[in-house]
């Protein structure tokens, strides 16, 4: 009957929609867990009376969880399901928004951090490997970038609230409000289907079928993705056996390593944690400015996702890459030559802000996303939740260590060199993106398997001869 046909067609697209929109919610809860912290850190620090290095023990405490949770995920999400990963990872969103609000001292924040952190490991593993699993064919590339715009938008909201928080200067409300969308994710995360990939690789055919018919528009093209589904659940995942056995496959893994670090040396983060503060060095006195300020750095993020959303597919992954990196280090390089002549006029004020937004766009246009993609694309398939698993958790340490030194970084080097050496390290990662990073762009994952594991060049693995 057309009409029953219509009918269930428009509600399997609304059941897409929905488990869609409820994957890259746990995006918005890593990015509102992410850029809470910021606008909460000053009050924080005045209310418990905390040194520099205490203070980037609370920050980075939450990374050190998520390295642990990103490691855990790999084995949950296999052995449990992505679902009840989900499921696990929203409810320890609720209970270390819970805790983290109500921490009587620093030591039981950082200890309620951690479990955070668990919460955002688990969620940065996961939901967009769910997301891949569950999306139509059409949409699944662009799933990534959009799980990124996703988490820039969580860091935007956290900082609009901090904001609206700050004027009666509570930083429990700022941490605590995050139990809300927490909740939302828990009981979202009960009506989703389990993963039909998951479920047929667990040998539960007849569900993924279930699963599929609920999503996709016809049953013909729910068979044939069981069939493709089926054809691919021959190659076994190895990942550990093939790490020591296959070299091609261990410089996979090394380049999913390397990306990762390069993304987070940027000093990306040193930004999103430590905005306010970085606006008081450059002379906002005034806590309000100051918290506007971090809005402003957060929108701008946002806005300059699109930018790589619309270059990704175009221009590439190497020159987009490239021109970023080029964008940080001159951002970074004059806000550090501005701090060593001194910031003194207003005109200077907002130049150095400039830089700084100048900054944020280079990495939202590029490093942001695109180290994602890449390394999503790179892995063969053999090794790919082995290969993803370790650069995943390479993401969450790196970020750590740049948590953690920042305020050292500026007590030890002082603020001009520290801005220094991560404009350095910029240049560095532009050199290396030319000799070792590949063009994927336009290229099937299988042509890029085949030619790094035929020994080809990294540089080289995205190349169609
Ligand atoms: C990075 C995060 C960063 C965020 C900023 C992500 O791609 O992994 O570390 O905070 O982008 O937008």
């Amino acid at each position: 009957m057309p009409g029953n046909t219509h009918k269930s067609r428009t509600s399997n697209k609304m059941m897409t929609l929905f488990v869609c929109f409820l994957a890259a919610l746990a995006g918005l809860l890593f990015g509102l867990d992410i850029g809470v912290i910021a606008g909460a850190l000053p009050f924080i620090a005045k209310d418990f009376n905390v040194t520099s290095h205490q203070q980037e023990w609370i920050v980075s405490s939450m990374m050190f969880g998520a390295a642990i949770g990103a490691i855990g995920s790999g084995w949950m999400s296999s052995r449990l399901g992505r679902k009840k990963s989900l499921m696990a990872g929203a409810i320890l969103f609720v209970i270390g928004s819970l805790w983290s609000a109500m921490a009587p001292n620093p030591e039981m924040l950082i200890a309620a951090r951690v479990v955070l952190g668990l919460a955002v490991g688990v969620a940065s593993y996961t939901a967009p490997l769910y997301l891949s699993e569950i999306a139509p064919e059409k949409i699944r590339g662009s799933m990534i970038s959009l799980y990124q715009l996703m988490i820039t938008i969580g860091i935007l909201g956290a900082y609009l609230s901090d904001t609206a928080f700050s004027y009666t200067g509570n930083w429990r409300w700022m941490l605590g409000i995050i139990t809300i969308p927490a909740i939302l994710l828990l009981v979202g995360v009960c009506f989703l289907p389990n993963s039909p990939r998951w479920l047929a690789a667990k040998g539960h055919f007849r569900d993924a079928q279930r699963v599929l018919d609920r999503l996709r528009d016809t049953s013909e093209q729910a068979k044939r993705e069981l069939d493709e589904i089926r054809e691919s659940l021959k190659i076994k995942q190895t990942g550990w056996s093939l790490f020591r056995e296959n070299s091609n496959f261990r410089r996979a893994v090394y380049l999913g390593v390397l990306l990762q670090v390069m993304q987070q040396f940027t000093g990306m983060n040193v930004i999103m944690y430590y905005a306010p503060k970085i606006f008081e060095i450059a002379g906002f006195s005034n806590t309000t400015e100051q918290m506007w300020g971090t809005v402003i750095v957060g929108l701008i993020n946002v806005l300059a996702t699109f930018i790589a959303i619309g270059l990704v597919d175009r221009w590439g992954r190497k020159p987009t890459l490239t021109l970023g990196f080029l964008v940080m280090a001159v951002g970074m390089g004059i806000l550090g030559t501005m701090l060593h002549i001194g910031i003194e006029s207003p005109g200077a004020q907002y130049f150095a802000v400039a830089m700084l937004l100048m900054f944020i766009i280079g990495f939202a246009m590029s490093a942001g996303p695109l180290i994602w993609v890449l390394c999503s694309e790179i892995q063969p398939l053999k090794g790919r939740d082995f290969g993803i698993t370790v650069s995943t958790t390479t993401n969450w340490i790196a970020n750590m260590i740049v948590g953690a030194t920042f305020l050292t970084m500026l007590n030890t080097l002082g603020n001009a060199n520290t801005f220094w050496v991560y404009s350095g390290l910029n240049i560095l990662f532009i050199i290396l993106t030319v000799m070792l990073i590949p063009e994927t762009k336009n290229i099937s994952l299988e042509h890029i398997e085949r030619n790094l594991m035929s020994g080809k060049k990294l540089r080289d693995i995205g190349s169609q001869e």
